[in-house]
């Protein structure tokens, strides 16, 4: 897990997170959600077992806090996202793809039944990378998501399959 790897010309390294990690997490977070997380609500959830998450670090600048970062929940044999958030200097490279795979790979270990997560239905970029992971619409729930500069959108509920 801790092996650096190259995506595109930089190199990451991508690590289980802990509690310990997260002051690093808020300011990433707040770039891309209108109601971020807190440091210390980070840290509240990691702090219980069936939450878990990676983040990638770029090798020889973890100072700069994490290029991104995935947190999931285990509960009753199925898995959740919580969240997930690339910078956006380093979209595009393959880390959702890879910090996706790691929750698979955990929750597979784990022989969780499926994975679900909840997306607006107008974030173009996650339902692509959801989709081409295997996963598939189950649900929508009409204005679920509230914006400063719009009307209400809904949420698609995703599901994939990991048995
Ligand atoms: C969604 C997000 C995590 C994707 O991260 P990423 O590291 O850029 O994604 P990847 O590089 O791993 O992309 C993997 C595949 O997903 C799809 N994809 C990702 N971004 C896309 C985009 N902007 N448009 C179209 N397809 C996209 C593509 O199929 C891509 O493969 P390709 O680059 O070979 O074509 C990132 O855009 C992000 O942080 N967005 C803001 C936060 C957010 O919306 N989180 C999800 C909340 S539910």
């Amino acid at each position: 897990m801790k092996l650096p790897f190259f995506a595109g010309p930089i190199e990451f390294v991508l690590e289980p997170l802990s509690a310990d990690d997260a002051s690093q997490l808020p300011d990433l977070h707040a770039e891309d959600f209108q109601r971020p997380w807190a440091e210390h609500e980070f840290a509240s959830l990691l702090d219980q077992p069936p939450v878990f998450g990676f983040a990638a670090w770029r090798v020889g600048n973890r100072k700069a806090g994490p290029a991104g970062f995935v947190l999931a929940r285990l509960a009753a044999g199925e898995g959740e996202i919580l969240t997930i958030a690339v910078a956006r200097a380093y979209r595009r490279l393959g880390l959702g793809r890879d910090l996706m795979e790691a929750v698979l790979r955990e929750l597979h270990a784990e022989r969780a039944e499926a994975l679900f997560l909840e997306v607006d239905e107008n974030n173009r970029a996650a339902i692509a990378l959801y989709r081409r992971l295997g996963f598939r619409e189950v649900a929508r729930r009409p204005a679920y998501y509230a914006h400063e500069d719009g009307p209400k959108s809904a949420a698609l509920v995703m599901r994939r399959d990991l048995r």
